[in-house]
């Protein structure tokens, strides 16, 4: 079941600003994301996909309004949004939800699984009496499957395996009926032998309840399996998009190649191998033009001067790469003076 777009990002770009300047004077912005575009559809599974420090987070802050953007809009259900406190954050909140890596972290520790499921049924109103209130946490623990309900219930956040405990926040967030749910890796400090089970579940929710789930991870075999599309960001850009296995079968943007061939394990990469991919850029002092530039091994002049725009491929595809642009008979500037 794949629907209507229910939570988009327009241009999103965020720079962070030091709010006061060091010993040397203002510091300079770090551009952790430029011009991010992209649209999570309901009942549908997609993957935002890069290495660390590449902005992923930031994204999935910008869609959940835990801070403005700097330029660019979210729309809920086609209506731009700003919603970052009060009331209107409440509400935000209430139809778009985050879960992130570290499940111990967002639990309170001296609040049992009851209270860390009821309090969002009661903030949002939606349990009418104590009666109705247990019979709702029931009911979301056994959608996250931890049965016996009763023996759950009770239990402190350290009582609980890291599996058990992100089952916990996955169930406080659909406490609250979202429209959306963003999962900001929240496998990645699982063990590898639950992980699969956690991805499993939270596919099945999204499929259930018609939520759009964005998933984001620096694994982009695993989000292949898991996820229906796929957007590929490198360096607070997005590089390239399209239905998973067409992406991971033939990717198109040198970055995306680079990431498959590293696949399954990127962890695993030599120091070798690590040196003659290069490292990530700066984001205070971003290269110009493709930030990919000074690793991609079929850089054109234009790509250290001009940022592409995007390339249409079909099939939903599309990728920003002047090398792509060439191949699908567009035109590519000879080069010349830098252009952000
Ligand atoms: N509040 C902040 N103030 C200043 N810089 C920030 C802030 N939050 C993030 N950054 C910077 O923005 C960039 C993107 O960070 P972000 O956390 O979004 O990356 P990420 O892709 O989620 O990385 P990871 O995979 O390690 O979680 C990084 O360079 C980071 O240092
Ligand atoms: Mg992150």
């Amino acid at each position: 079941m794949s629907g209507e777009i229910v939570l988009q990002g327009r241009n999103l770009t965020k720079h962070f600003i030091a709010a006061r300047g060091g010993r040397w004077g203002r510091r300079p912005p770090v551009r952790a994301v430029e011009e991010v575009s992209l649209a999570l559809r309901a009942g549908r599974v997609s993957a935002l996909v890069g290495e660390s420090g590449c902005g992923k987070s930031t994204v999935a802050r910008l869609l959940a309004q835990v801070y403005p953007a700097t330029s660019g809009e979210v729309l809920l259900r086609g209506e731009a949004v700003r919603a970052h406190r009060g009331a209107a954050f409440r509400d935000y909140r209430r139809q778009v939800q985050l879960i992130f890596q570290d499940p111990f972290a967002s639990l309170n520790p001296f609040h049992r699984v009851r209270y860390h499921l009821a309090r969002p049924l009661r903030v949002h109103g939606h349990a009418r009496s104590d009666a109705h209130e247990r019979e709702l946490v029931a009911e979301l623990l056994e959608r996250v499957s931890l049965t016996p309900v009763e023996q759950f219930m009770d239990k402190l956040p350290h009582e609980l395996s890291g599996g058990q405990r992100q089952r916990v926040a996955i169930a406080r967030a659909l406490a609250v009926r979202p429209i959306a749910l963003i999962a900001d890796e929240p496998v990645s400090m699982l063990d590898v032998s639950i992980r699969l089970g956690v991805l499993r579940l939270l596919e099945k929710l999204a499929d259930e309840s018609g939520m759009a789930l964005l998933y984001i991870t620096h694994d982009i075999a695993g989000a292949r399996y898991f996820a229906e599309d796929i957007t590929v960001m490198y360096a607070g850009r997005l590089i390239e998009s399209g239905p998973s296995e067409a992406l991971t079968q033939s990717p198109r943007h040198p970055y995306t190649r680079l990431l498959v061939e590293s696949a399954p394990d990127p962890d695993r990469v030599t120091p070798r191998e690590a040196k003659r991919h290069g490292e990530p850029p700066s984001l205070v002092d971003p290269p110009g033009g493709c930030r990919f530039h000074p690793r991609c091994p079929v850089a054109l002049p234009a790509c250290s001067t001009r940022v592409p725009g995007r390339t249409e491929l079909g099939d939903g595809r599309w990728t920003h790469c002047w090398q792509a642009e060439r191949e699908a008979g567009g035109a590519v500037p000879a080069g010349g003076t830098t252009a952000q």
